[in-house]
């Protein structure tokens, strides 16, 4: 059997952990895979986590199955932090708990595949997962320019001809806010422009929301999307706690659907539960627990709220640091200061993504994707001095 398999690269990201970690040299710098540093280089586990796990380790008392929804506590704590407090969805609003925003992307998709979908509207670039989730759901990504990464500008127009261009029915993935990879995000208008397409055009938005309270706030970085799922009378949101928590290997997501009814969502979330329980039967427990100890609780949530806050001003300070020296050879560090959350992609082609690893120690993304949280004040020029040198 195995004979007729052929060998497979390692994902491109995830190899840059390994790559990194096994370079020597004093002044490298960790530019790749998406996780929260701080100004150490450091990614500690939150204050307010390590105090929730504790209570969570006094006053557990059993470890059996909660069934392929998970933790309903979790999925209803984070609710209004998504959709508002009091949302008008009511029951047309179901939930369940995922392994992470990936599980909560997979869960989606193959609902959506088994309800007969099977475009989905996808801007490029995008997060190198979504094209393979898509397809391994039986779908066809649609593509269309995100961005242009030459000029650091949103194609806003490539978006509009897409969805003008798609049948009813169709889906589109619009990441919810800090868009991966580039960090060029819609603004409020353009938020509401795509809501009006959506409902004239029939369109079925999926939104992945993975870096919520990583851009402007939490309540900022949910009032596009909002006006998107007022809009449709349908969607799906895929949410992911890895970043915002840092929970990152424990796996912590959720899925949300809007149907049009009551007994359309009810009917749907069996379908959720089914298709759930055929991937991985029950999503693993710890981190959602986590998460609902934190969100209800007043203090652990004021603790957790304030390391967010902490988090999102020093990726703005590090990117008010690098538009400081404006550009360099094909790099509009600029812009990169006005683009939110973890990630931007950095006009930069494959020859120099590698010269900054093998002459400088710089580990990004062959796309030239950065991860700004992977710089601070004493690395930066390291970082802009190499860029120079490659340019
Ligand atoms: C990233 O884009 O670096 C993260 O979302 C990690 C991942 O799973 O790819």
């Amino acid at each position: 059997m195995f004979e007729q398999l052929q060998d497979l690269p390692p994902d491109g990201l995830l190899a840059l952990i390994k790559l990194y970690r096994d370079d020597a040299r004093p002044e490298k710098i960790d530019l790749g895979v998406g996780v929260y540093r701080d100004s150490d280089g450091g990614t500690p586990v939150f204050r307010g986590v390590k105090k929730a796990e504790h209570r969570l380790h006094e006053t557990q008392d059993s470890k059996s199955y909660l069934g392929p929804e998970g933790d309903l506590g979790f999925v209803a704590a984070l609710r209004p932090y998504i959709f508002g407090q009091g949302d008008a969805f009511g029951d047309r609003l179901r939930g369940v708990q995922t392994p992470g925003g990936t599980g909560a992307v997979r869960l989606a998709c193959e609902t959506l595949a088994k309800a007969g979908a099977t475009k989905v509207l996808l801007g490029t670039p995008s997060w190198p997962n979504h094209a393979p989730i898509i397809q391994a759901t039986g779908m066809e990504p649609v593509t269309f320019t995100h961005a242009d990464i030459a000029t650091e500008t949103l194609d806003f127009d490539a978006l509009l001809t897409a969805m003008k261009a798609a049948e009813a029915g169709d889906v589109v993935l619009l990441h919810g806010c800090c868009h991966n990879p580039t960090g060029i995000d819609y603004d409020l208008n353009q938020w509401a422009q795509i809501a009006d397409l959506v409902a004239e055009r029939g369109l079925f938005p999926l939104i992945d929301l993975a870096y919520q309270g990583l851009g402007a706030g939490f309540e900022e970085d949910a009032e596009g999307l909002r006006k998107v799922l007022a809009a449709a009378p349908e969607s799906m949101l895929a949410y992911s706690c890895d970043k915002n928590f840092g929970l990152y290997r424990e796996r912590v997501g959720a899925l949300y659907a809007i149907s049009k009814t009551d007994d359309q969502a009810a009917t749907l979330f069996s379908h959720l539960l089914s298709n759930a329980r055929a991937n991985w039967s029950m999503p693993p427990d710890h981190g959602a627990a986590t998460v609902r100890v934190i969100l209800t609780d007043d203090e652990f949530r004021r603790e957790w709220d304030a390391e967010v806050a902490e988090m999102r001003a020093r990726l703005n300070r590090m990117r008010a640091a690098l538009a400081q020296h404006g550009t360099i050879g094909t790099v509009d560090l600029a812009a990169v200061g006005e683009q939110n959350g973890l990630f931007s992609t950095l006009n930069l082609n494959k020859d120099q993504v590698m010269a900054l690893r093998k002459s400088h120690g710089i580990y990004m993304a062959a796309s030239g994707r950065i991860n700004v949280a992977g710089l601070n004040e004493r690395n930066i020029p390291h970082f802009v001095e190499a860029l120079r040198s490659i340019a």
